[in-house]
């Protein structure tokens, strides 16, 4: 399918559509800009092949879409523009050169954040091979289908739920279970990000679908519902998420800008290369000031909202 220049071709798989011919280091004209916005609605995640950014062009592509985040735990920023983050296993001169163990679990970033995100972006600068195989894929499941492939009990139960959304939660998952060096965080830290509440189910913003907005890595509890019910149903819903039908994996080139919607997707950056195989990523992460007040409400008078 051609769009404003861009020829975008679908996977065909439950997410993923990959777009050629434009370059994202060229300032996006407003309709290019729509264009990819509506692709992410409907795919979900899109991959730009053969791209030849700075960190300075990462920065200024991501912020066509909203506001940009500044990670209050990150110590790895691109010098002088902290909105660029970046991920890597490298170490030169004994210094990590990134975050090396980012996302490497099933979550939804930002969504702890009364600003929920909207999409990241990625930058694949060095992608690690083994056997002619790129590892570490970054993997997806859909919430518009997880969502739809509830049963009509189980979309009233959730109708109107809220849960409880916590920062900490990922973060000491990843120190106690995965044995990450990252520091424990700071009480400062921790008062930057109080949890917040979502809700269960939210109208996506463009798409106008629902989607099932609970992810493993940050929904910590249902409001409504005693606690034992709320680890029973949380329970439930994470194992029926990350069904293998609602999955997709983005299989990294070098050059490749990978950008996928955080409102509609869950995803789990797959540790699969060791110390010597070696990734390094530039990341934006694009909150959903599109779409939604600092209050949570929708800019679009659409009732219900996130918050
Ligand atoms: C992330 O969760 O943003 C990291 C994804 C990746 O490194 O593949």
């Amino acid at each position: 399918m051609k769009v404003n220049t861009m020829d975008i071709r679908p996977t065909q798989q439950t997410l993923g559509a990959r777009i050629y011919g434009v370059d994202l280091a060229q300032p996006l004209s407003d309709a290019q800009t729509q264009t990819i916005i509506q692709t992410l609605g409907q795919y979900g995640v899109v991959s730009f092949a053969d791209q030849k950014l700075s960190a300075q062009h990462l920065r200024d592509f991501s912020a066509r879409f909203g506001e940009l985040e500044i990670n209050v735990a990150n110590a790895y920023q691109e010098p002088g523009m902290p909105e660029v983050m970046i991920l890597s296993n490298m170490v030169e001169d004994g210094k990590p050169l990134g975050i090396a163990d980012a996302g490497q679990d099933w979550h939804t970033d930002m969504s702890y954040s009364r600003m929920i995100a909207f999409a990241n972006v990625l930058y694949g600068i060095k992608i690690p091979h083994r056997d002619g195989k790129p590892l570490g894929n970054t993997a997806f499941c859909n919430m518009h289908a997880a969502y739809d492939a509830l049963s009509d009990e189980w979309k009233h139960k959730l109708a109107g739920k809220t849960a409880t959304h916590d920062f900490s939660k990922f973060w000491d998952m990843m120190r106690r279970e995965k044995g990450s060096t990252r520091p424990p965080l700071t009480d400062a830290q921790k008062a930057a990000k109080p949890p917040v509440s979502q809700p269960v189910v939210m109208q996506h913003p463009i798409t106008g679908k629902p989607v099932l907005y609970v992810n493993p890595g940050y929904a910590m509890r249902i409001n409504e519902l005693p606690q034992e019910t709320s680890d029973e149903w949380l329970d439930f819903l994470f194992k029926h998420q990350l069904q293998t039908q609602f999955q997709y994996q983005h299989l990294w080139q070098e050059g490749d800008v990978l950008m996928w919607d955080n409102m509609g997707t869950v995803h789990n950056a797959v540790a699969d290369y060791k110390p010597h195989e070696h990734r390094f990523i530039k990341r934006c992460q694009v909150m959903a000031t599109k779409f939604f007040h600092a209050d949570g409400t929708r800019r679009d008078g659409h009732v219900g909202a996130h918050a």
